[in-house]
């Protein structure tokens, strides 16, 4: 058994919250390869989209290993010090603890966790997106794990034909549920279409008994008690011989969908698929940004990036994003642009409310203007 663990946490921003800066992103490494020499990692590799930072990493302790998640700690904790070295933007944002005691749920850091039987040849996409939140995962789970129009093996291949399990989280209400695809399809759909409070969790297959699929849940929001940023989530996906093919795994991101995060936390904007050398979102501080590091892991080492959305047969959904962006942009303060007030991360209601109280009454008939 092996463990491939993504751990994020945006530890500053340069410039604003656009990106990591290239000393933080040296730091990470450094760490890293400190780890793989000690032997507490089989491998690891550091990337980033946007202004989070991801440690990519392999090793024996399992999902949830305070070993692994201390040091992921201890690594942001290091790059945060660069930050405020530098003076970065939001030096140390997530890291929400003073006191970190051995697990990292619940301090501020996201992380995807996958354990498996490495198979003879282990392809597998890591995920990482920014200006948006854990739900952002949903559709594309969907699409590849459910929906025979995205995925064709759902359809021809014996191994897929069964179907696969989806566990779902209620963020609000800290339970979950196990759909059984296809069987339970419409009733997942009522509940995973309300990303903000329906997460896919991970993704078994119903044949082989394996997990295929894993993402990070952690609402940093509901975390903090209030707003400290988007929670920017990862996603691990392994693919081939009865899992999603590579081409699959990606194929749902062909369509730039409309999720919720870029400015402010508080905006319905397209997920843009870029390659990691463009995860930088600038415009009203987005378009909220996704990409794919492809790798193959043999023996625990990670054979890899491919930078799998650097193809130009995404330049459509590139064009397309963009176009809706115009669109979004053009709405201002409305929705569906601006978040319905309930989810939005910036909010001056309560203060409003409070200020206008004495200024709102009742809607009485005798007020009302007469028709005609
Ligand atoms: C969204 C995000 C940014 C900030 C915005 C304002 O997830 O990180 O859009 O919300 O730049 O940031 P502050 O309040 O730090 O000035
Ligand atoms: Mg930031
Ligand atoms: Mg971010």
């Amino acid at each position: 058994m092996i463990t491939l663990s993504i751990v994020k946490a945006d530890t500053g921003g340069f410039v604003g919250h656009s990106a990591v800066h290239p000393a933080m992103m040296a730091e990470a490494r450094r760490e890293i390869d400190r780890a793989i020499a000690s032997g507490l990692l089989l491998d690891g590799q550091v990337a980033a989209c946007g202004d989070d930072i991801s440690l990519i990493m392999t090793h024996t302790y399992g999902a949830d290993a305070g070993l692994i998640h201390s040091f992921a700690w201890d690594t942001f904790q290091a790059t945060t010090h660069i930050a405020k070295e530098l003076g970065l933007y939001g030096a140390g944002q997530d890291l929400l603890s003073d006191a970190f005691s051995g697990n990292l749920r619940g301090t501020g850091p996201g992380y995807a966790e996958l354990e498996f039987d490495e198979r003879p040849s282990e392809p597998v996409v890591c995920f990482l997106a920014d200006k948006t939140e854990p739900g952002a995962w949903n559709f594309p789970l969907y699409k590849m794990f459910a929906d025979p129009f995205n995925t064709a093996g759902l359809v021809v291949d014996e191994k897929m034909h069964a179907g696969f399990a989806f566990e779902v989280y209620d963020l609000y209400q800290e339970k979950r549920i196990i759909f059984d695809c296809p069987a339970d399809l419409y009733d997942m759909l009522m509940y995973i279409g309300a990303p903000a409070r329906y997460v896919v969790h991970t993704v078994r297959s119903r044949t082989l008994g394996e997990t295929a699929a894993a993402t990070s849940t952690q609402r940093l929001s509901l975390i903090a008690g209030k707003y400290v940023g988007k929670d920017d989530p990862v996603m691990i996906v392994r693919c081939q011989a009865g899992l999603p093919a590579v081409g699959e795994a990606l194929e749902p991101f062909a369509f730039p969908y409309a999720v919720a995060g870029c400015m402010r936390g508080s905006h319905h904007a397209p997920f843009l698929p870029v390659p990691a050398g463009q995860a930088h979102p600038s415009r009203f501080d987005g378009p909220p940004r996704v990409v794919a590091l492809g790798f193959q892991i043999h023996d625990g080492r990670l054979i890899g990036p491919r930078d799998m959305f650097d193809d130009p047969a995404f330049d459509t959904a590139r064009t397309q994003a963009n176009e809706i962006m115009d669109y979004f942009r053009r709405h201002g303060p409305f929705e569906p642009h601006r978040l319905p007030l309930a989810d939005l991360e910036y909010t001056t209601m309560a203060s409003l409310t409070r200020k206008l109280a004495h200024r709102w009454t009742p809607m009485t008939t005798e007020i009302a203007t007469p028709i005609g």
